[in-house]
């Protein structure tokens, strides 16, 4: 029997993983396909039920969703648990078990940038959902120097004080992160500043970044941000999004088939849709 798949969001309607999962299927020749489907926040309970109840084999939760579906499934991983997120359903034998791929789809990502993270200084900028989800699984991964900068200090304690992995962390706020820029190897930019329409604006200057250093940001609407024009124009190598979201869908696939995708498609696939829109 054909399997379902999906996403659950509010918006969902420019979700780019219908299209990247389906064409995933076909390219591995599963008899199943991939839908949005729109579920507003009041309705999550009842979608849940009804998804278990008609036996959906695998749901990838997108916002608004991804924390108060934890309370509706029947297990969470225990990285999941700790970043307090689901992005991602698997029904195992009836049972709705909810991972989350984010941070392990950024940290696949980077490493064809950064082969080895040994004594690497890590600056994650921002301290929102996506944040949380990148800075767990860094820690969890071992990596051990990672700062915070963000607007609101207090925020970025507070993921520092709730990391269950050990680590050396401190925080900023973004005027410090601007001055102690050329400590940092790695910079990884997870606020919405850049996004589209916002194409003019940046979290921090880079004008003390240091040339080996790398900028990776996780907005791939522009396709490049301006803090990562910026980084380029410093002589320092940048990021987009499209691998983390690549990866984070692979992470998916793999969980729902045991087949770890063909990721350069799966990034052409995401170029693609991308393509039709303005960047
Ligand atoms: P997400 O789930 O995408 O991470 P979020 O949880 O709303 O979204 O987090 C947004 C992040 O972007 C936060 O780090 C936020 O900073 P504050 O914690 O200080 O709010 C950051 N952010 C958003 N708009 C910003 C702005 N105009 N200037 C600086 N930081 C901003």
């Amino acid at each position: 029997m054909k399997k379902l798949y999906g996403v659950i969001g509010d918006p969902v309607a420019h979700s780019m993983s219908p299209v990247m999962h389906n064409d995933l299927f076909e390219l591995y020749s599963i008899d199943a396909t991939y839908v949005a489907f729109h579920v507003k926040p009041d309705d999550l309970e009842d979608a849940v039920k009804g998804f278990k109840a008609i036996g959906l084999s695998g749901l990838s939760v997108t916002v608004p969703h991804k924390q108060s579906i934890m309370s509706f499934l029947d297990e969470i991983d225990p990285l999941a648990q700790a970043i307090g997120a689901v992005n991602t359903v698997v029904n195992e034998n009836g049972r709705l078990v909810g991972y989350n791929t984010d941070g392990s789809g950024y940290l696949e990502g980077i490493k064809k940038e950064v082969p080895s993270f040994a004594d690497k200084e890590i600056l994650l900028i921002g301290a929102g959902g996506a944040a949380r989800g990148i800075y767990f699984t860094l820690a969890q991964a071992g990596l051990k120097n990672i700062d915070i900068a963000n607007r609101t200090t207090p925020k970025a304690d507070y993921l520092v004080e709730n990391c269950p992995y050990p680590r050396n962390s401190q925080v900023l706020n973004l005027e410090e992160a601007e001055e102690q820029l050329a400590k940092y190897d790695l910079i990884v930019q997870t606020t919405s500043i850049g996004m589209h329409p916002d194409v003019e604006s940046s979290p921090i200057s880079v004008e003390n970044l240091r040339p080996t250093a790398l900028v990776s940001d996780i907005i791939y609407s522009p396709l490049e941000t301006k803090i990562m024009r910026e980084a380029k124009r410093k002589g320092a190598r940048t990021q987009n999004g499209i691998p983390m979201f690549a990866y984070q869908g692979a992470l998916q696939f793999e969980k729902w088939t045991g087949i770890f995708p063909d990721i350069e498609r799966m990034q052409s696939v995401c170029l693609k849709q991308l393509g039709g829109k303005k960047c």
